[in-house]
């Protein structure tokens, strides 16, 4: 059970310890195995006949292959060379062609994560050190309630560090000069508390018959859970998660979803209107994001906003690093 390694990578700064999603509950079927990487890991995804999703790393302790190839047999992983089967602790339970299993593979010999599935989502927890959860994931009401619509998803992937992300929030000056916008947006009201971040900020949009005022709230849960709710003309709400891929590439995960009523009546569109806007400003940061360095030290001036907080909002999340 060793921790990550990260070679060679653009930020100094680690992965951060939270919950991250690495599936979406409908990716992965009843008896299914999938090959994922996250963390700077390859791990094998699988899921039960009992219908609970396991996270397991992905190289068996026998010769070496990769279980996320395997067969799921019963509540089981079975390898794809010699059909050892790993039970969801990471212990060997069975070796078909053997009268007796190795004592060290009897008890847990590869790591099993921390998984939770909520939100439609499947969550794991990481820590480099391999410590038990701290917190919860969140569960969202409109995630997981029939009078809402299904995820609308969008994703990326992008050559990062999810610090890098989070500091756009904070960041209103490029707003006008990445974004363009016509003034430079308001932070809102931001509190820290632990390991939440919340924002409150009023919005405006323009339609056709003059401005609608409406509010835009969003919250962290860590550094890979987030949630934003658009409450203009109709209420938006997106999940968001930034999987760290390795040390400087992360999978971003956008999901949207809205009232069925409203998706009924006259408003339908503005949704679809909200997630091209968010969509259009995730790809124009991008490449500025893709060729940047991080600093240690910003140089910043009056106009900026409070990037900073956010630097030491991120250094609760890891382990022996720390930003100045
Ligand atoms: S390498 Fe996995 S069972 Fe042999
Ligand atoms: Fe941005």
């Amino acid at each position: 059970m060793s921790a990550a390694v990260q070679l060679e990578s653009r930020f100094p700064m680690p992965i951060p310890i939270g919950w991250y999603i690495v599936a979406y509950s409908d990716e992965l079927n009843v008896g299914e195995a999938k090959s994922i990487r996250y963390f700077g890991q390859e791990l094998a995804l699988y899921r039960g006949q009992d219908g609970k999703a396991r996270l397991l790393d992905a190289y068996c302790r026998h010769m070496g292959a990769n279980l996320a190839d395997g067969e799921v047999i019963d509540n089981t992983l079975a390898c794809p060379f010699h059909a050892w089967q790993y039970d969801e602790t990471g212990a060997v339970t069975h070796i078909p062609y053997a009268k007796v299993i190795p004592p060290k593979v009897r008890k847990p010999c590869i790591k099993s994560w921390p998984l939770v599935e909520d939100n439609q989502a499947i969550w794991a927890w990481y820590h480099p050190d391999n410590a038990q959860p701290s917190w919860k994931v969140k569960t969202y009401p409109e995630t997981v309630s029939d009078e809402w619509t299904g995820l609308a998803k969008r994703e990326w992937f992008i050559n990062t560090h999810s610090q890098e992300m989070a500091e756009n929030a904070a960041d209103i000056a490029h707003f006008k000069y990445v974004h363009g916008t016509a003034e430079f947006p308001s932070e809102g009201v931001v509190e820290y508390d632990g390991i939440y971040r919340n924002g409150y900020v009023d919005a405006k949009m323009d339609t056709g018959k003059g401005q609608i005022d409406g509010k835009i709230e969003n919250g962290n849960i860590g550094p890979g859970q987030s949630w934003t709710r658009f409450s203009i003309v109709v209420e938006t709400f997106m999940m968001s998660s930034i999987t760290p891929i390795d040390g400087d590439h992360v999978h971003v995960r956008f999901a949207f979803t809205n009232r069925k009523e409203d998706m009924a009546g006259p408003m339908k569109n503005v949704p679809g209107a909200f997630i091209k806007e968010i969509e259009k400003q995730l790809e124009e940061d991008k490449p500025v994001w893709e060729r940047k360095i991080y600093l240690p030290t910003m140089t910043l001036c009056d106009g900026d906003g409070p990037v900073k907080r956010i630097r030491d909002w991120y250094n609760q999340f890891y382990v022996g690093f720390e930003n100045l």
